[in-house]
């Protein structure tokens, strides 16, 4: 039976479970896959202490199961990171923020000693920057970053609701996609776009790749070590 793009989530979101160890604080990601993680993990909420969450979605969605959620300043490290990506290129290398949430999910990332990307193949790629790239931004920054964005090649995007109104991230901040990147050097590139000021965070994940990368295809879960 061919499984739908929703199927293969929940799969790998299954699969993640065996990643999980016992008594202990994990870090968990936003998205649609974190968010069958997250309903997986409610089913052995009693074998874990709580979570840190990497959006305010992701906090209801844990609390909603009654898993405890932990302050990130209280927490020192965390074993696992488990969340998905936008992109993941042969290296571990990732692009994420489609859900505007990758400025905590790179704190939270950063303070994993392992982070464990959850994706289906559709995620896999050879460059990254297909994708558009998001750019959390102060938004009184919003035009001077994008000026900066567009001398090195990209075309940003303010990214708005539906309804035209501009989104605003769980941090105040405002999101620029930037289109038309190819991102041959992911760790070069995020540390230089990194440093324009009022650039909050890159959606670059290359100084905290994936360690491990659970990718759900037709013919099962595979796993990938970098
Ligand atoms: C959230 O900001 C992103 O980094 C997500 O991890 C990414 O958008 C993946 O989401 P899906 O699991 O819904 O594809």
């Amino acid at each position: 039976k061919i499984m739908n793009q929703n199927e293969l989530k929940r799969l790998v979101a299954q699969k993640a479970i065996e990643y999980v160890p016992h008594n202990t604080i994990i870090g968990v990601g936003t998205g649609s896959t974190a968010d069958l993680f997250i309903d997986e993990l409610a089913l052995i909420k009693d074998k874990i202490i709580g979570a840190i969450a990497s959006s305010e979605r992701t906090k209801q969605r844990l609390e909603g199961h009654g898993i405890q959620v932990f302050d990130v300043n209280e927490v020192e490290s965390v074993p696992v990171y488990i969340d998905g990506a936008d992109e993941i290129d042969t290296e571990g290398n990732m692009i994420k923020g489609g859900g505007a949430a990758h400025t905590r999910e790179k704190i939270c990332a950063s303070i994993a000693e392992q982070f464990i990307c959850i994706a289906d193949a559709s995620k896999e790629v050879n460059i990254l920057g297909t994708f558009p790239l998001p750019v959390e931004v102060v938004p009184l920054a919003r035009e001077a970053v994008a000026r900066q964005l567009s001398d090195l090649g990209g075309r940003p995007v303010w990214r708005k609701h539906a309804d035209g109104t501009p989104l605003i991230t769980d941090n105040g901040c405002h999101i620029l996609d930037v289109h038309g990147l190819s991102i041959n050097e992911p760790l070069a590139l995020e540390i230089q776009l990194s440093i324009i000021p009022g650039v909050l965070t890159v959606g670059i994940f290359a100084q905290n790749a994936a360690d491990i990368a659970l990718i759900a295809t037709a013919e099962g879960v595979k796993t990938i070590s970098y």
